[in-house]
């Protein structure tokens, strides 16, 4: 298995990147935070490497997986993790976070898959990309709307892309709540936020029953791609939704 993990630099693209490699699978892992991919890289042993790439710039992007294609010998999966995700209210949000958001969210993901689709479908791959409960499971989360709107659009970008590339196995994984692993793969995802807005729509957002109160586990996760990407375009897994089992009552 020779895959690319984009986003390998914290969180759940981290955990992913080296939960794979440490499964057996050669791996590059990507980021902008090179530092931070040269520790994964060793945490995650012989057979990942790490390659800096910013998904917002095309030449970067294909630069990023030309040299991969070149030290793996050919790509058989792409994992796509990278997003942001802007805490604020509609009204409040700047034309460049939205255009930051969908540049990250959305347009990387299309550059990624471009530049990966001649060694896909030379391979008969898999591409995953990570979405959330949020966008599709339960109605939008006030303050999170950029960051909704954007991986709903990322869902259909998925799409898109099947019906262009059959041969191409896509697959979108809806993840719930899930806070990573320890030290650099615990999740980043809310660290610029304002706390105390946070704490605000956190309010209401668990008033709503959108927070299950509930996380999955990192080994889960890890299985789940694990299990999606050695699949190949031979099986067919458009959606698979990884969410926590609500507690059982006490
Ligand atoms: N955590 C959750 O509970 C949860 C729930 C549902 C879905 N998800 C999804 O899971 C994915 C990972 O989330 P996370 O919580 O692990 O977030 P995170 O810790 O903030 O990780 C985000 C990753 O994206 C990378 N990234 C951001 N901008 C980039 C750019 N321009 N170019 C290249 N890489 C970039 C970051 O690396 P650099 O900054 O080093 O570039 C980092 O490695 C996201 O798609 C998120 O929507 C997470």
């Amino acid at each position: 298995m020779r895959a690319i993990v984009v986003g390998a630099s914290s969180g759940l693209g981290r955990c992913i990147g080296t939960g794979l490699a440490q499964r057996g699978a050669h791996v590059a892992l990507m980021a902008r935070r090179k530092a931070r991919l040269d520790d994964a890289a060793k945490e995650a042993g012989d057979t990942a490497f790490a390659i800096e790439c910013d998904v917002t710039d095309e030449e970067s992007t294909k630069a990023a997986i030309a040299q991969s294609a070149e030290r793996l010998g050919g790509i058989d999966a792409l994992i796509y993790a990278p997003a942001i995700g802007p805490l604020a209210r509609l009204a409040d949000i700047d034309a460049a976070t939205w255009r930051r958001t969908f540049d990250t969210n959305v347009m990387g993901a299309a550059l990624m898959t471009s530049a990966a689709l001649p060694h896909l479908t030379e391979s008969h791959g898999t591409a995953v990309y990570l979405s959330s409960v949020s966008a599709s499971m339960t109605p939008p989360w006030p303050g999170l709307g950029a960051y909704i709107v954007t991986k709903a659009a990322l869902d259909k970008l998925v799409e898109a892309w099947r019906v262009e590339h059959p041969d191409v196995a896509f697959t979108r994984l809806i993840v719930g709540d899930c806070t990573g692993g320890e030290g650099d793969s615990m999740t980043g995802f809310a660290n610029d936020w304002d706390m105390e807005l946070a704490a605000e729509l956190g309010t209401i957002w668990v008033a709503k029953g959108y927070i299950a109160g509930a996380f999955i586990s990192v080994d889960d996760l890890v299985h789940a791609v694990d299990g999606i990407v050695r699949g190949g375009a031979s099986v067919s897994m458009p959606t698979v939704t990884l969410a926590p089992r609500p507690l059982a009552p006490s």
